[in-house]
């Protein structure tokens, strides 16, 4: 398929545009500026576009799908305004959809966050205006949508840190890469039906049930030895890593499991993946690893 991908430059443009080149669509990448790894030699068109004010047309002319990234998200709320958040988040949304209908796109993975579930914070209000959106470019323009709602994939300053956080609300980008191929595959199956509109919760594996973590907080180096297994328990202690804090279960929803995505990494995969750095690297390369 002719893909656009608005917002390329950023954390999951710049991971998903080589794993669909690789899957071998053709790409139109687009944001405010090239993407610094992005070649003019290279076969990926690149038009530069500030979502905020329309003007995606020529960008999406001939495409089939377009995937929306742009927006202002939770680590941003301090420093942008209702106004910020709206004009990027609700108008950049609006304007690509403008775009869809005059280029005749019928396929947009729009992403969301699970921060639609604090509607009144700016950010997640926001997202929730922007399905909203979806939905009604789908019932009057008949386009297929697949909302994405991924949990935090921020950068973290460590590797420890990434590590950690998939014990409680984080999610591995290359997880929400796989969402997003994931909706992408789905939007593309021929279908006579009406158009479609799925919602995806974007979040890492769970490795264990609410009932296994109820008593974590009396002695979380245990506990995580008995659902991890003995060798995290060794490393939590030898890296310090600050688990005291009860994990949470996830909600995956009905969509993720309705397209065929699964999620791979959590707590478990992490802890896999130090044991070897650790012994091949040893204590101090590994703790200043930069989170991926
Ligand atoms: N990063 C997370 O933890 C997270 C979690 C949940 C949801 N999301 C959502 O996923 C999407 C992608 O997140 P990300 O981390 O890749 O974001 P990012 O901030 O890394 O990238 C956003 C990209 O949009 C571009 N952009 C900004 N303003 C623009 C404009 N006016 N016109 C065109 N392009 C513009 C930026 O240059 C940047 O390259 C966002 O919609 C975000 O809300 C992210």
């Amino acid at each position: 398929m002719r893909i656009l991908i608005t917002g390329a430059a950023g954390r999951l443009g710049s991971a998903l545009a080589p794993r669909l080149v690789e899957d071998g669509h053709d790409l139109v990448l687009s944001d405010l500026h090239a993407p610094a790894d992005y070649a003019p030699s290279s076969a990926l068109g690149f038009v530069a576009a500030d979502v905020r004010a329309g003007g995606l047309e020529d960008a999406a002319a001939g495409c089939d799908l377009i995937v929306h990234l742009p927006a202002w998200h939770g680590i941003h709320e301090r420093s942008r305004s209702e106004a910020d958040y709206w004009r990027l988040n609700v108008d950049g949304t609006f304007w690509m959809f403008q775009a869809a209908v005059a280029r005749n796109v019928k396929r947009v993975v729009f992403l969301s966050s699970l921060a639609w579930h604090s509607a009144y914070g700016k950010y997640g209000f926001t997202k929730r205006v922007g399905e909203e959106l979806c939905e009604y470019y789908r019932q009057n323009h008949r386009i297929s949508y697949l909302a994405i709602r991924p949990a935090d994939f921020t950068p973290t300053s460590t590797f420890l840190e990434h590590g950690t956080r998939l014990l409680y609300g984080g999610v591995d980008r290359d997880d929400v890469v796989a969402a997003a191929v994931a909706s992408i595959d789905h939007l593309a199956r021929p279908s006579n039906d009406e158009p479609s509109g799925t919602i995806v919760n974007a979040v890492r594996r769970n490795a264990f049930e609410a009932g296994q973590v109820d008593d974590w907080e009396v002695d979380p180096l245990a506990a995580c030895g008995r659902i991890f297994g003995g060798a995290a328990q060794e490393l939590v202690e030898r890296y310090g890593l600050d688990i005291g804090r009860r994990p949470t279960v996830v909600d995956p929803g009905l969509g993720g499991p309705s397209i065929g995505y699964t999620p791979t990494r959590d707590f478990a995969s992490f802890i896999d993946t130090l044991w070897l750095l650790d012994q091949s690297l040893g204590l101090p390369t590994v703790r200043t690893l930069p989170g991926p």
